[in-house]
């Protein structure tokens, strides 16, 4: 979708469809002046309440002339007082949904105008074109129907400040670019998203950003040690790899934020194999490395003053004659060795060697993101992530960046008690202990990796994949991890 800055009143502009912000309690100016145009019709909307404003709600009507704009769409951003950046997001997914109902293909907003917030017109940006997305990459039939946005103009009512305004679509821009980049990796399906692909989609970013690449490929981790990131690759065709991407900001010194996302390209469960039915939903187990290629891209579009390292540890689990087997002992990296007691939890394997592989970038820090636990989902469901880590103040950032960006986490506790399960009789570590806790003691599997690192653990699972629409997030692939990422980047 294109979007364009315009300055001139809502209520002197024409366009197929005007989108105005609306409170519970309080009128503005706006939305009284539309109310006349419109013989005080909006006014009735609420008498009757057909709509009165609160959040998710949105109305359209036809102005049969008595305004510029065709049509007016009316959005709910709730009680005044409440209005903040995460409304104001859903507000404009909430419109963006409506429109595409009622098949509007361009369209002018003036959400932003309802509040005096210095970021409301990235927030409606951003909720737009989140809202926007769809994956329609594998359907041939009626091409020619099919629904897409053409373009969005955003009103503002003061001559200043158009400078600032481009500035901030353009931020939104490439930070949404970033997101459906790792919403797309997700949604396609396993046979087309290998681990060969995930190292093409991060040499193309390190030739579109000049970005610093580095691929290695199964000998050559045979040859470092990364025994746990090739044992859980021995029963797939296609190999495993690992996936660096390097990213030195302007004018930026010192030791990096280190990223790692799981890049399970499909989780069959290998030996350990899962039961069938939802299987197909474990394409989505390279979320975490989607994440952390969406980040890598948009930090480079946004030209973050930070140096920031990717890596990617990716395989596929499968089962085989030649797959790893419960009851094996692998070596891992850091010369700990693991029994494998279920070759399902591979996820903290592929994890483990790349996090302890991280330690060679002396990060400041290091943030993995991973769909890791279905204990995670069970525990927390889907409206947040799982977050552990082993540095409070770290933590308490990710906290706050989630918060701010409506991607929210919840923090997990790590004691020592915790790993008592994951001890072997005959190696250092299990790979899997009890059901119980599973999200925790799969974290403190990951805490036996990172040395003195300060370190935090993001648990995707249950937010990676959405089976419900949500105002600026389709059903399906969320891109989670990507907008928290940034916010607590550039909190930095
Ligand atoms: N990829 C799964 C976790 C998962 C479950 C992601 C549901 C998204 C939705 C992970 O590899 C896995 O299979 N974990 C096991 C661990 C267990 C065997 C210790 C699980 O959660 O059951
Ligand atoms: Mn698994
Ligand atoms: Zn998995």
């Amino acid at each position: 979708m294109d979007i364009k800055i315009d300055t001139v009143s809502p209520l002197d502009h024409a366009t197929p469809a005007l989108v105005i912000g609306c409170f519970e309690d309080v009128k503005d100016d706006l939305y009284n002046a539309c109310n006349a145009a419109l013989d005080g019709c909006l006014g009735r909307l609420a008498d009757t309440r057909e709509f009165n404003g609160k959040v998710k709600t949105s109305y359209l009507l036809q102005t049969l002339g008595r305004l510029p704009a065709e049509r007016l769409l009316l959005v709910g951003l709730g009680k005044n007082k409440e209005v903040n950046n995460e409304r104001l997001r859903q507000a404009a997914g909430t419109a963006i949904q409506a429109l595409r109902s009622a098949r509007v293909k361009s369209f002018s907003s003036a959400l932003h105008l309802s509040t005096s917030l210095p970021e409301a017109l990235e927030a409606v940006t951003v909720g737009t074109l989140l809202g926007s997305y769809a994956f329609e990459h594998y359907k041939t039939k009626e091409k020619e129907e099919r629904f897409s946005f053409k373009e969005m103009t955003l009103l503002l009512t003061e001559a200043g400040g158009k400078e600032e305004a481009v500035a901030r679509v353009d931020r939104a821009s490439i930070l949404c670019q970033g997101v459906d980049l790792a919403r797309d990796l997700v949604s396609h399906p396993g046979n087309v998203v290998t681990t060969g692909y995930l190292a093409d989609t991060a040499r193309e970013l390190a030739g579109l950003h000049g970005l610093e690449f580095r691929i290695y490929e199964q000998a050559e981790l045979e040859e470092l040690g990364m025994n746990a990131l090739v044992g859980v690759g021995k029963g797939a065709a296609e190999p495993p790899r690992l996936i660096v991407l390097e990213y030195r900001g302007p004018g930026a010194k010192g030791r990096p934020v280190v990223l790692v996302g799981k890049g399970i390209t499909f989780d069959s469960g290998g030996i350990s194999i899962k039961p069938g039915a939802g299987m197909e939903e474990m394409k989505t187990d390279m979320a975490g490395a989607a994440a952390v290629l969406g980040t890598m891209s948009a930090a480079a579009g946004l030209k973050l003053p930070i140096n920031l390292v990717g890596i990617v540890p990716t395989a596929e689990n499968m089962p085989d004659g030649k797959a790893y087997k419960p009851g094996d002992v692998l070596t891992s990296l850091s010369g700990q060795t693991i029994e494998i007691t279920n070759t399902d939890a591979e996820g903290r394997l592929v994890l483990c060697d790349a996090m302890h592989f991280a330690q060679r970038y002396k990060p400041t820090a290091m943030i993995d993101l991973a769909t890791l636990t279905g204990a995670c989902v069970v525990a927390l469901g889907h409206e947040a992530s799982g977050l552990m880590g082993n540095d409070q103040r770290l933590v308490d950032a990710l906290k706050k960046a989630g918060e701010l960006c409506g991607e929210r986490v919840w923090q997990l506790p790590l004691w020592d008690e915790y790993g008592e399960v994951m001890k072997s009789d005959i190696a250092d570590l299990k790979n899997a202990g009890s059901r119980d806790g599973g999200s925790i003691t799969a974290g403190w599997f990951l805490k036996q990796f990172v040395g003195e690192t300060r370190w935090a653990h993001l648990d995707i699972a249950g937010t990676a994949w959405s089976d419900k629409a949500r105002p600026y997030c389709p059903k399906g692939a969320t891109g989670v991890g990507v907008r928290l990422l940034i916010e607590y980047l550039e909190s930095r």
